[in-house]
This record gives C-alpha cells, sequence and structure tokens, in this order.
C-alpha cells in the first residue's frame, strides 16, 4: 500500500499538538479495518507525567467512535529522523494487533525516507497474558 495519505493525515494532526512544555510536536494517523482514519496528536499537561502522546490520542480517540481493528498507525515528528513510538505507546499498539503497521516518516513529510514495522517487530516479548473478548 501507498502511505502517503496516512502519513499526510499525520502532518494536519501535528499541527494541533499542544506542546507548551516540550515544544516537541507528534502527530499520528490510524488506518482503520473499514477505511476510516483516525488521528490524534500530543496533549501536554504542566503535570508533566499527565501528558499524553499523539498515538495513544490516536486510539482512544478511534475506540471512542467505536473502532477497534485496525490495519496500520502513521508517526510524524520534527527532526530527520523518524520518531519511534515511545514504550507506554507499544503497548497500548499491541492491544489492538501485533500485525498493525507502524509507518515512521520524517520531517520531510511524505516525500522524505519511511521506516515500516510491526506493533510486534517494536514490542517484542510483549505483555500478553490471557486473551481477550473483543
Ligand atoms: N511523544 C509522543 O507524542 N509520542 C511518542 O511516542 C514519544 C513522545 C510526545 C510526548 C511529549 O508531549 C513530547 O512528545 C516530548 O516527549
Amino acid at each position: 500500500m501507498d502511505w502517503d495519505s496516512l502519513v499526510d493525515a499525520a502532518w494536519s494532526a501535528r499541527e494541533q499538538a499542544y506542546a507548551p512544555y516540550s515544544k516537541f510536536a507528534v502527530g499520528a494517523a490510524l488506518l482503520a479495518a473499514d477505511g476510516r482514519i483516525f488521528v490524534g496528536c500530543n496533549v501536554e499537561n504542566l503535570s508533566f507525567g499527565l501528558s499524553n502522546c499523539a498515538e495513544r490520542t490516536a486510539i482512544f480517540h478511534a475506540v471512542t467512535q467505536g473502532e477497534r481493528e485496525f490495519d496500520a498507525m502513521a508517526i510524524v515528528a520534527d527532526g530527520p529522523e523518524a520518531t519511534p513510538p515511545c514504550g507506554a505507546c507499544r503497548q497500548v499498539l499491541m492491544e489492538f494487533g501485533p500485525d498493525m503497521r507502524i509507518i515512521l516518516a520524517g520531517d520531510q513529510g511524505s516525500q522524505g525516507p519511511m521506516r515500516e514495522f510491526t506493533a510486534g517487530d517494536l514490542l517484542p516479548q510483549a505483555f500478553i497474558t490471557f486473551k481477550k473478548d473483543k
């Protein structure tokens, strides 16, 4: 698949980032199995530990809209290198499937080099102890 439109959606979401403390804006766009796209940005807080990453914002946004099946997530942030998701977000991504594609784009947007992983690639030996009901 061509990920350009998903990456573009992540860049648009990044424009909404609320990051007055770190000044590091992140955007994420989640492609659902039915083709819908759900976006998220990071939302920081003066009590720093309460800040929420773009990836989790996107997942929570989608689940709130009734979606639980995901094919891919694009993640974008400033910097010459693609920004991989933090450990907490990796665990949350794993909740919705080790096969989800994770697309990372550098700051040249959809024209720049992209890296592709699966959620499972990014969190080997993940905490999965019991079988869930969907
Ligand atoms: N951040 C994300 O949104 N995603 C990540 O995977 C890593 C970090 C945010 C959290 C915080 O608002 C800022 O980037 C700096 O850590």
